[in-house]
């Protein structure tokens, strides 16, 4: 029997840079606390609790495994923001636990990607289904109130009087991601186009599909994508990565692709081609992380840009503070006019996707972003792969799409040697 608590336990697995993010944006999510965090790493638990705890968002405490953590009467859901390459044996874990009758829960939120490959989303999906358990997928963009609203206001107005928008671009950019396993290929499943692409096929994807229409209202025909090491792979670049990694990260040998763009065509159910643009980079340095996006029709078109913030500070060059990120996600500077995202957590999606993960688990509902729009993400992002190692347009799905593994994933991608 599933416990039926009015307010949702939440267990964190992972307690590092989107856990902190997710649990700052609790503040305005209801019927939920968040109750516990599991980290092998005991600073990052015991930090992670006490910022719940500080933010009057829930008594969380450590726990000393996932299971533990699951089994727990109190907890009745988990949020997975642990690293990619631990995805498969996190879940694993999970739907063991639930299996074996040890925990009782009644939904799983995993953060994107859902897996590094197609095999590794649908091992997600499968171990979810064998567990009975509701499943969310945590694509906070397409939560972002700005997007929400624009897709609501262009379908309403220029939609139904001019027609279905037949393009949507969207770009992630920024200076690059602030742990070392990020830019290694075998683990984090590729560079930015596997980090940063994810956010960018599904915004544009949620946009173009007519509102509550299912997604496969929208077919995916084909992608043809490009891939390169722009910046990181500069020997002064390289080296800066090595030494933030302890040695590890050998950019010069070992490189992953720090931008990376795709053009993708879908066709709609009247056989209308739609195309979506896509440009993603780990070489962009501006102010700050900046999240665009467009959307396009006969007579009308919207755009959002996160760095056109409506509140910006001016600071001299008299102020010389110490580097942080207190002004904008990835800043890159303090000093002259800065941007500022005053609400980070509520622009960027956190908090209406928390919500609605939430507010789906206790009605017993599967979220509207689930493991299957993962596995879908996943699908598109191997193609765009493997049309950037091709050189050429690939059909979606391709031959050899459930097994595929990009190059860069295997440790096996240089650009320089092309
Ligand atoms: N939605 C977004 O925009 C967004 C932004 C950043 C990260 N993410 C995703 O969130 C996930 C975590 O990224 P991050 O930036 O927080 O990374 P991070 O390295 O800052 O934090 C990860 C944490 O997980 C812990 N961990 C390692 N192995 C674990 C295991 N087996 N079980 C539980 N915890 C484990 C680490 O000790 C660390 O504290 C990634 O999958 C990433 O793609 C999403």
């Amino acid at each position: 029997m599933i416990k039926k608590p009015a307010t949702l336990g939440v267990g964190i697995i992972g307690g590092g840079f989107i856990a902190r993010f997710h649990i700052r944006s609790w503040t305005g999510v209801r019927d939920a606390d968040i109750l516990g965090v599991f980290d092998p790493d005991a600073k990052r638990a015991r930090e992670a609790c006490d910022l719940a705890r500080s933010l009057g968002v829930g008594q969380a405490r450590p726990y000393a495994s996932i299971t533990e953590m699951a089994a727990d009467p109190q907890i009745g859901a988990l949020w997975i923001c642990a690293p990619n390459f631990t995805r498969g044996e996190v879940m694993e874990e999970i739907s063991h636990a639930v299996r074996s009758g040890q925990a009782e829960l009644r939904g799983v939120a995993c953060e994107k990607p859902l897996g590094r490959n197609v095999r590794e989303a649908r091992k997600m999906l499968e171990l979810a289904e064998k567990a009975g358990l509701l499943d969310g997928y945590l694509e906070n963009q397409v939560f972002s109130p700005a997007v929400v609203r624009g897709k609501e206001i262009v379908w309403a107005r220029g939609a139904a009087l001019s027609g279905p928008p037949y393009l949507a671009r969207a770009a992630e950019e920024h200076s690059g991601p602030h742990m070392p396993w990020f830019w290694e290929g075998t683990l984090q499943g590729g560079g930015v186009l596997n980090d940063m692409m994810c956010h960018s096929v599904e915004e544009a994807r949620f946009m173009l599909t007519p509102p509550g229409a299912p997604r496969d209202t929208l077919t995916p025909v084909s992608i043809t994508a490009y891939t390169n090491c722009l910046k990181w792979q500069e020997p002064k670049y390289a080296a800066r990565l090595a030494k933030a990694s302890g040695g590890k990260t050998d950019y010069l040998k070992r490189p992953s692709e720090d931008f990376a763009r795709s053009l993708l065509e879908y066709r709609d159910r009247a056989g209308r081609t739609l195309v979506v643009e896509t440009t993603t980079s780990w070489c962009y340095v501006g102010a700050g992380l900046r999240l665009s996006m467009e959307l396009l029709g006969p007579e009308y078109s919207m755009q959002v840009n996160t760095l056109d913030a409506g509140l910006k500070v001016f600071f001299s060059r008299e102020v010389r503070g110490r580097a942080g990120e207190d002004l904008v996600e990835k800043q890159n500077a303090e000093i002259g006019l800065m941007p500022v995202v005053a609400d980070e957590t509520g622009e960027y999606g956190y908090t209406a996707e928390n919500r609605h993960m939430v507010r789906s688990f206790l009605a017993g509902r599967r979220p509207e972003e689930n493991f299957a729009d993962g596995v879908a993400v996943a699908e598109l992002l191997m193609a765009a792969y493997r049309s950037a190692e091709l050189g050429k347009t690939v059909p979606i799905p391709f031959k050899g799409l459930e097994s595929y593994v990009p190059p860069v994933a295997r440790g096996a991608w240089n650009p320089k040697s092309r």
